[in-house]
């Protein structure tokens, strides 16, 4: 099949295009940036270049991408549905994934990103005006798709402006709509830390079992303690901060109650995984983290680290930290900024690639045809 269009579309953080442009800059020069709203950007590949209808976009700012088909608009949302499927032409739909642009910054003002009802009527629609003769089946909207399903992407850029694109699924977070996964906390959530490391671990896979000891450097409160004690796990925490109430009643909970620097590293001696939250520079965090797991009698799995970035232009130094992060011994470390991340960007790291749960199916890294 030909590229569907020489034109791509990107999702992410509402603010963080920015680091997608620097990002880009680096890793695909030859694209131009096309139209660009908070939350969504669009490229325009050269001619010349021909991109694997499920290629790597490898980066670590885009939630969710695809190909972009150009955009519906109009007051009559009957009307804009009715001008999604010609867009398509012969191209294959097995699902159909509608979001709306984020309208802040997760977290703020209430805001999460995620399903929203208008994305699922919008879905109704589309779904509603396929041509008959292309359904044997009702489509599926909004759900998780398989990898190798073909998508028609809609992104509600404004409610009555919808930019159309279709992809094909291969990564874990091209599968979910809109590069978000659907997270259902079980109890009420302590913070939204919860949150992040349910999508961390989602994404990451990281082959976790029940009993393993974790140790998390900012802990407090403990959004991510609950979610990991909820899991079955045992959880160290290093703060100096508090920690909630409800956490320090669960007896697979113990807290230090201290900076990282100034814990023995015997305490770590059994810590199987690793994650940290602090609120302080890359830097900072990469410096504790090192300071743990370079000791030889520390044996840590894998991480799962956040680094904020409380300038964009940080964005820069992420090659480095993941160097840094290599040069300790992990073999498989990757980046990205999670939907439920604010200014930051969540780091993953495993020893070996032959210790997670399943073996990377889907694209080559970047493949091209006829680039
Ligand atoms: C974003 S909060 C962590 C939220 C936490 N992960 C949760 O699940 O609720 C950042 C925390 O990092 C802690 N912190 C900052 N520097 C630290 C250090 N050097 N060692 C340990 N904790 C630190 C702060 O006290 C603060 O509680």
């Amino acid at each position: 099949m030909n590229t569907p269009s020489q034109y791509l579309f990107t999702s992410c953080q509402y603010g963080a295009e920015n680091a997608l442009k620097i990002e880009f800059a680096e890793i695909w020069p030859d694209w131009r940036l096309s139209y660009s709203r908070p939350g969504f950007v669009t490229w325009k590949l050269p001619e010349s270049v021909k991109l694997a209808l499920d290629f790597d976009i490898r980066s670590v700012f885009a939630r969710t991408h695809g190909f972009s088909l150009g955009k519906v608009a109009g007051e009559q949302a009957n009307g804009l549905a009715d001008g999604v499927w010609p867009l398509l032409e012969e191209l294959p739909v097995d699902h159909i994934h509608v979001w709306q642009r984020d309208e802040t910054v997760p977290g703020s003002k209430g805001f999460e990103p995620g399903r929203t009802p208008l994305a699922d009527e919008v879905a109704v629609l589309i779904r509603d005006a396929r041509p008959v003769r292309a359904q044997d089946r009702p489509t599926p909207i909004n759900r998780t798709a398989r990898s190798g399903e073909a998508i028609l992407d809609c992104v509600l850029v404004e409610p009555n402006e919808w930019w159309i694109g279709w992809h094909r699924a291969a990564t874990l977070p091209t599968r979910w709509p809109g590069g978000v996964p659907l997270i259902e906390p079980r109890t009420e959530m302590i913070n939204r830390a919860y949150l992040k490391l349910a999508e961390a671990l989602r994404w990451s896979q990281l082959p976790m079992a029940k009993g393993d000891l974790c140790a998390e450097i900012g802990s407090a409160p403990g959004g991510a303690a609950q979610l990991l004690l909820e899991r079955g796990m045992y959880v160290l925490g290093v703060d100096p901060a508090e920690m909630d109430a409800l956490i320090l009643a669960n007896p697979a909970f113990a807290h230090i109650r201290a900076r990282a620097a100034e814990v023995k590293r015997s305490e770590f001696s059994r810590v199987r995984w690793l994650f940290a939250d602090a609120n302080v520079a890359p830097n900072h965090t990469l410096d504790s983290v090192e300071a743990i797991v370079a000791h030889e009698d520390i044996h840590v799995r894998g991480m799962l680290l956040t680094l904020k970035l409380p300038e964009w232009d940080l964005a820069r130094q992420i090659p480095t930290y993941l160097e840094r992060v290599r040069s300790w011994g992990y073999k498989h470390v990757r980046a990205r900024q999670l939907a439920f991340n604010r200014q930051e960007i969540c780091v993953c790291a495993l020893r070996n690639r032959s210790m997670r749960r399943f073996k990377p199916k889907g694209p080559k890294r970047g493949r091209r045809k006829g680039a």
